[in-house]
């Protein structure tokens, strides 16, 4: 059958075609998030934070016995990271915002890793030079976002791999080609780097008890496409006496060009932290809209939020506010506002985050240094 749809792809290197989030929840083997799990963070957070409320993260694994291990007593840590490979974009610090809100809640430890080893040897045209340098560039993102730098260490794969050398072997020597082969899709002619690296990106999940001694929980929360990572290291785990790192996975921020693709090789659809606000402003006014072709028509038959970019950076980023967001969606489908109007409201908030952010991320330079393994 022709279709101009192109086919979903999702792995850690190509995220393409329309994302099928219950569809990859079946394919990945991973569990949607349950009411009793909903109900355990609205008790320790005070309410439920609006990326659960809007599911932008939305499956799990294991998720239900960490929260039960801590109800017990016993805390665990947090770990995500980045594939420094570019300039941070929007989608990429959504999961980040909300994991500092995971600190906060759980006075949790952070170990957030920058794969620079990783873009290094997935990128033919990238240096050692420019790899890191993108480390310290993004890691500015990651400190304006305000991690507690007493409970917050990030990792550089190159500068730091003494760190976690040893656990990498370790875990590597239960890890297969065939394996990897199967889950990642490596071929004759993937670099051997490339073959190797599973197991750097698995050693941070227990970096905690490696350095301790005793077993500590580690929740990794991150988009769904980085999945195929944690399933081969919940494998080795035991075979390592390690707990299994538990998961909460994200659905990916959409691009503002028609059918919401995001990505960094089309700028003008992705709004990067560093953009002059009056460019991304532009970029909002550009962006796809489920609008009429006219006002008149608008007004007469409204508009359609449902594949509105414009709404969705609203529900997704930029209006927590439910009573509001409800109201955007009515008079967008009553036609009672135009998209115009609209795109004025999201330009704004994007302004406005983007000064802040900004002037955090200039203050981070002061500390970022500090915020680094040592
Ligand atoms: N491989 C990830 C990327 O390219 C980076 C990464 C490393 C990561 N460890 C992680 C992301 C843990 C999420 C959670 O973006």
């Amino acid at each position: 059958m022709p279709t101009n749809e192109e086919e979903m792809v999702v792995t850690p290197w190509k995220v393409a075609g329309k994302v099928d989030y219950e569809k990859l929840t079946r394919q990945f083997g991973t569990h949607p998030l349950t009411k009793e799990i909903l109900d355990k963070f609205r008790k320790y957070a005070g309410n439920l934070h609006f990326l659960l409320r809007r599911e932008f993260f939305f499956c799990h694994r294991d998720l239900d016995w960490i929260l039960n291990q801590y109800e017990k007593g016993e805390k665990f840590i947090l770990y995500t990271g980045r594939g420094p490979s570019g300039p941070v974009h929007l989608g990429h610090i959504l999961p980040w915002i909300f994991t500092k809100h995971l600190q906060d809640v759980f006075d949790a430890k952070l170990y957030f890793q920058m794969t620079d080893d990783e873009k290094f040897l997935f990128h033919h045209d990238f240096s050692i030079e420019k790899s890191v340098g993108f480390t310290y560039e993004n890691a500015l993102d990651v400190v304006a976002l305000g991690f507690d730098v007493k409970k917050t260490k990030i990792i550089s794969d190159i500068k730091n791999i003494d760190a976690l050398y040893t656990l990498s072997i370790k875990i590597a020597k239960h890890i297969n080609f065939s394996v990897v082969r199967a889950v990642f899709g490596f071929e004759e002619s993937t670099n051997i780097g490339l073959i190797f690296f599973p197991a750097v990106q698995a050693a941070p999940c227990f970096l905690e008890s490696f350095l301790t001694g005793k077993n500590v929980p580690c929740l990794i929360p991150a988009a769904i496409d980085q999945d195929p990572y944690w399933r081969v290291t919940r494998d080795v785990a035991p075979k390592l006496g390690f707990y299994k790192p538990a998961q909460i996975h994200s659905k990916f921020l959409p691009g503002l060009g028609k059918g919401g693709k995001m990505s960094a090789s089309q700028p003008e659809t992705c709004i990067f932290t560093k953009d002059p606000p009056e460019l991304a402003e532009k970029k909002v006014f550009n962006a796809f809209t489920g609008g009429q072709p006219t006002v008149e028509e608008q007004k007469k038959y409204g508009g359609n939020p449902g594949i509105c970019t414009v709404y969705q950076y609203m529900y997704y980023f930029f209006e927590e506010d439910d009573k509001k967001i409800r109201n955007l969606w009515e008079n967008c489908k009553s036609g009672s506002m135009i998209c115009g109007d609209c795109k004025e409201i999201l330009a704004q908030k994007v302004k406005s985050f983007l000064l802040n952010h900004q002037k955090k991320r200039e203050k981070a330079r002061d500390t970022v240094d500090e915020f680094f393994l040592k």
